[in-house]
C-alpha cells in the first residue's frame, strides 16, 4: 500500500488527535444500577492524571514501599513472570518513546495524553521528564517507578500507597488481626469486572472515531456479544485463573484459539474452485478489535514446485481499514462475535497448477508500520528518529502466518491425441 506523504498531516497533528482521545474514557460508559459501586470505584481509581503516591507509611520496609514491579515480584513471582511476558510491560515502546521525545521534556500535558494508558503513575511522568532532559533513559529512581516499565503492577493496583485487588479467589478473607505485608489490601470486585479494562480499551461515546464507531470500541463490542450476557469477562479470556498474560493479536496461539478455520476443494474440472471459511467462534469482540492490525486471506494456485502463480492470486482483508490520517474508513470487514465468513475461489486452472494454497497472514502492527514509514519520510522530523526507526523494525517483525493449507489438484486428464 502506498502512502501519499504530500498532504500527510504532521506528527504534531497526529499527536493532537491522540490527545483528543484523552479525557476520562470510562466516565461515560453505561453501567447497570446494581453495579454502581463498581462504577464509582473505577471512576476514582482511573481518575487521570493519577495523583502521586507520596511518602510510604513509616512501617513499610523498603521492599514494601517500592513501586517497582521487581519489588512486587519478590513476593508475587508468578504475576511478575507473567507480566514481563505481556505487552503491558512493554508499553513504553520505541514507537511511543520516539513521539514523546519529539514532544520534548516540557510538554507534561501532552505526555499525559499518552502516559495515562501507557505508563500512568505520576512518578513515571517525573522519571520520563528527567530522562528526556538527560537525553537518555535514566536508571530507575530510588522509589522504583521507571517510565521504562510501562503499565506496572502499581499502575493497576496501588493508589496513595494502598494496595487494591480482587477478593481472594477461594472466597476467604484475611483474619482481622493478620499482619500482612503492605498492610494487606482493599478487596473490590471491580478487578473482576470488564469495566476495569475499559478504562484504557474503550473511548467514550463521541470520542474520536468514524462511522459512529470509536477507534477503540472493545468494551462496547464485548457488551453487545453473547459473552457479556453469559458473564464471560475480559479477564476470563485474557487472565485465565487470574494469570497476568493478556495475550492478543500478537500471539498466534491466542488468535487460533478464537477462530475456526476450514479449507476445502470444491471441484476442479478445468477450473480451480476452493473455499476458505473463517468463523469468529471464541473472540469476545470483533476480530480484530482495533484499526491497527491487518489480517490477510490469500487463495492462489501453486505450480509443482510449490511456487505461487502470480496471476492466480486472490486477496481479501479482515480489518477495519482506515486512512493514515484517520479521516476515512475504507472498509470494515472484521468478524463480529459468532460470525462466519466464506471466501470462495473459482478461476480457470492455470496449465502449471498442481495445488491450491489457502492461507491467512496476520500483520498485528500494520497501521503503525505505515505511520512510521510516513513519519521517517518527513525531513522536519528530527528528535526521536532513531526510536521511530527501531519501532518500524519491530512493527514489521511482528507479522506471522496464522494458517496454511495446500490442497493438491487432481492430475489433469491426458490431452486427447497427445
Ligand atoms: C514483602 C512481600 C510483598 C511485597 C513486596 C508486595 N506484596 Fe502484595 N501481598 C503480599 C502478601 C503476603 C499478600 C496477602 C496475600 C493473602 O493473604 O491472600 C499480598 C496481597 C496483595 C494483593 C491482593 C491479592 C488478592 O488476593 O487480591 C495485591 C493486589 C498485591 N499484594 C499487590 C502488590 C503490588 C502491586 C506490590 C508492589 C507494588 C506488592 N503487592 C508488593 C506480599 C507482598
Ligand atoms: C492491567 C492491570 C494490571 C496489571 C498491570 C497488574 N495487575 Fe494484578 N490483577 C489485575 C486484575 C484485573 C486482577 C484480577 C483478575 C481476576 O479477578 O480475574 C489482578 C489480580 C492480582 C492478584 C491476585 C491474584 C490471585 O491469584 O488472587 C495479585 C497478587 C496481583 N494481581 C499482583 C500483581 C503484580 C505483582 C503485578 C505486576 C507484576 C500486577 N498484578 C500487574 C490487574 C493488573
Ligand atoms: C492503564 C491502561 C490499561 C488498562 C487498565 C488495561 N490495559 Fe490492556 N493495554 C494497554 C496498553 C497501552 C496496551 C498496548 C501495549 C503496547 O503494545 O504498547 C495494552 C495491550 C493489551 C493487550 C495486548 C494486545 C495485543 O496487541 O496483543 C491485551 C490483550 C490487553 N491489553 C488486555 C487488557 C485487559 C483484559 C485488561 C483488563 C484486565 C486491560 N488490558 C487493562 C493499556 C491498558
Ligand atoms: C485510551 C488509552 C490509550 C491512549 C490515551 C494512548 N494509547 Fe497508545 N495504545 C493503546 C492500546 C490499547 C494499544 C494497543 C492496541 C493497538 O495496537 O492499537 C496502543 C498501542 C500504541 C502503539 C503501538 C504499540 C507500541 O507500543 O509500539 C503506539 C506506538 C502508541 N500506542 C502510541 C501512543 C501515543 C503516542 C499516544 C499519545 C499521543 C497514545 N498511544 C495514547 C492505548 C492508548
Ligand atoms: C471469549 C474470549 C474473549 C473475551 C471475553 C475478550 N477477549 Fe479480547 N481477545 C480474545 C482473543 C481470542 C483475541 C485474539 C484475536 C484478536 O486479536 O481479535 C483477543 C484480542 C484482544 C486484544 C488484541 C487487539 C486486537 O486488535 O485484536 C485486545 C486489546 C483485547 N482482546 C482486549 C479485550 C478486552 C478489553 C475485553 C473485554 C471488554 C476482551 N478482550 C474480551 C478473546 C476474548
Amino acid at each position: 500500500m502506498s502512502v501519499a506523504v504530500k498532504g500527510w498531516p504532521s506528527l504534531a497533528a497526529i499527536v493532537l488527535l491522540f490527545a483528543l482521545m484523552g479525557g476520562d474514557p470510562s466516565a461515560a460508559l453505561g453501567s447497570p444500577p446494581a453495579s454502581s459501586d463498581i462504577a464509582a470505584f473505577l471512576a476514582r481509581h482511573w481518575q487521570r492524571p493519577l495523583a502521586a503516591n507520596g511518602p510510604a507509611p513509616g512501617n513499610f520496609s523498603a521492599l514494601e514501599a517500592s513501586l517497582s514491579p521487581a519489588a512486587c515480584g519478590a513476593c508475587h513471582p508468578r504475576q511478575f513472570a507473567d507480566w514481563r511476558s505481556a505487552l503491558h510491560s512493554h508499553a513504553m515502546s520505541p514507537g511511543l518513546l520516539g513521539q514523546l521525545q519529539a514532544m520534548g521534556p516540557g510538554a507534561r500535558d501532552r505526555h499525559q495524553a499518552c502516559l495515562q494508558c501507557h505508563a500512568p503513575l505520576a512518578e513515571q511522568e517525573d522519571h520520563l521528564v528527567d530522562s528526556l532532559t538527560a537525553g537518555r533513559m535514566l536508571p530507575p529512581l530510588a522509589d522504583g517507578a521507571s517510565a521504562a516499565d510501562g503499565l506496572t503492577c502499581a499502575g493497576c493496583h496501588v493508589r496513595g500507597n494502598r494496595r487494591f485487588g480482587p477478593p481472594r479467589s477461594d472466597g476467604t478473607v484475611p483474619a482481622a488481626d493478620a499482619q500482612l505485608p503492605h498492610d494487606g489490601w482493599q478487596a473490590t470486585p471491580a478487578f473482576e469486572d470488564s469495566r476495569f479494562c475499559a478504562a484504557c480499551h474503550q473511548f467514550a461515546p463521541g470520542g474520536p472515531g468514524l462511522n459512529g464507531k470509536p477507534f477503540e470500541n472493545t468494551y462496547e463490542e464485548w457488551r453487545e456479544s453473547r459473552y457479556a450476557r453469559a458473564g464471560v469477562s475480559c479477564q476470563s479470556c485474557h487472565m485465565p485463573q487470574r494469570r497476568h498474560l493478556w495475550r492478543g493479536i500478537h500471539d498466534p496461539k491466542m488468535v487460533r484459539s478464537g477462530l475456526t478455520i476450514d479449507a476445502a476443494l470444491v471441484s476442479a474440472a478445468g477450473r480451480v474452485a476452493a473455499e476458505l471459511s473463517v468463523a469468529n467462534t471464541g473472540v469476545g469482540h470483533d476480530f480484530p478489535t482495533y484499526v491497527t492490525p491487518k489480517v490477510e486471506v490469500e487463495i492462489a494456485q501453486l505450480d509443482r514446485h510449490g511456487e505461487v502463480i502470480p496471476a492466480t492470486v486472490l486477496r481479501r482483508l479482515i480489518s477495519r481499514d482506515v486512512s493514515l490520517d484517520l479521516t476515512v474508513e475504507r472498509a470494515d470487514t472484521r468478524l463480529r462475535p459468532g460470525e462466519l465468513r466464506r471466501y470462495r475461489y473459482d478461476r480457470a486452472r492455470d496449465r502449471r497448477a498442481a495445488a491450491v494454497l489457502l492461507r491467512i497472514r496476520v500483520f498485528p502492527d500494520a497501521f503503525y508500520a505505515e505511520f512510521y514509514r510516513a513519519t521517517l519520510k518527513d525531513p522536519s522530523f528530527r528528535t526521536g528518529r532513531a526510536a521511530i526507526r527501531a519501532a518500524l523494525e519491530r512493527a514489521q517483525a511482528s507479522a506471522y502466518q496464522l494458517y496454511d493449507a495446500r490442497l493438491p489438484l487432481p492430475a489433469r486428464p491426458a490431452q486427447p491425441g497427445a
